[in-house]
């Protein structure tokens, strides 16, 4: 198997995830309870030792492939989606690294569950949002892409009279508006959220 299908096969495993963990991140719009239910009820699929085993290896190989692809084809990348490719994926690779090292943080050191709350913490309070809205918004954008580059290159067929091209520029614009709804979800309609007492350790309180 080559670095390339590795890659692919690995993507398509944290795609799942992601589509669900995002989904989930969307729904905080009806309240912070909701995402938090919802949240459990995920966690019964992906929480386990067994799925999550594997979703923690295809981070790992996504992140090692990834590297490896970057640096083979960062001078071949000619047009505006093989650049978004290649740039979007180096910031997955370095998003996952920070994001998955304090998510277990979180868990192990902190003792902490790392729900709504956990994520809410940064986003929500002077001066961390300043790193926190483009750490997430640029996660979440660069995820969306990720995947309109790879549609653009492997789509053939136009769909409702849209060319693969244009079917790829709403991935993207999907992308930037569900950042936009999960940020004013996160944030309790961008009115600000009320860090529970153990959660103020994130905030440096
Ligand atoms: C607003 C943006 C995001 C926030 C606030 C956020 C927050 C969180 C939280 C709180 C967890 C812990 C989940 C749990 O304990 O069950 C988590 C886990 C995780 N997140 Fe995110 N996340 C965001 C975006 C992303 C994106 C864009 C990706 C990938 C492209 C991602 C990948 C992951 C992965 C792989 C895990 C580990 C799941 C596990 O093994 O338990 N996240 N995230």
């Amino acid at each position: 198997m080559t670095i390339k299908n590795l890659h692919y096969l690995s993507g398509l495993t944290i795609t799942l995830f992601v589509g669900l963990h995002l989904f989930n991140h969307f729904i905080s719009v009806f309240g912070a309870q909701d995402h938090i239910e919802l949240m459990n009820t995920l966690r019964i699929f992906y929480r386990n030792i067994f799925v999550e085993t594997i979703l923690l290896l295809a981070v790992a190989l996504q992140i090692i492939s990834g590297l490896k692809l970057f640096n083979t084809n960062k001078k071949l990348a000619i047009s505006a989606f093989d650049k978004l490719q290649i740039w979007t994926g180096l910031y997955l690779a370095i998003f996952f690294i920070i994001h998955l090292s304090a998510v277990f943080s979180g868990r192990i050191f902190l003792k902490l569950d790392t729900n709504f709350y956990f994520g809410a913490a940064g986003l929500n309070s002077f001066p961390f949002n300043l790193f926190f809205i483009p750490y997430y918004g640029l996660a979440i954008l660069s995820f969306f892409g990720h995947v309109a580059s790879i549609h653009n290159k492997k789509m053939e067929k136009t769909i409702l009279g849209l060319s693969p091209k244009r079917q790829s520029i709403g991935i993207l614009i999907f992308g930037f508006i569900l950042t936009i709804v999960i940020f004013y979800g996160l944030t309790n309609h961008f009115n600000g959220v009320t860090i529970p007492k153990e959660y103020e350790v994130l905030i440096g309180k």
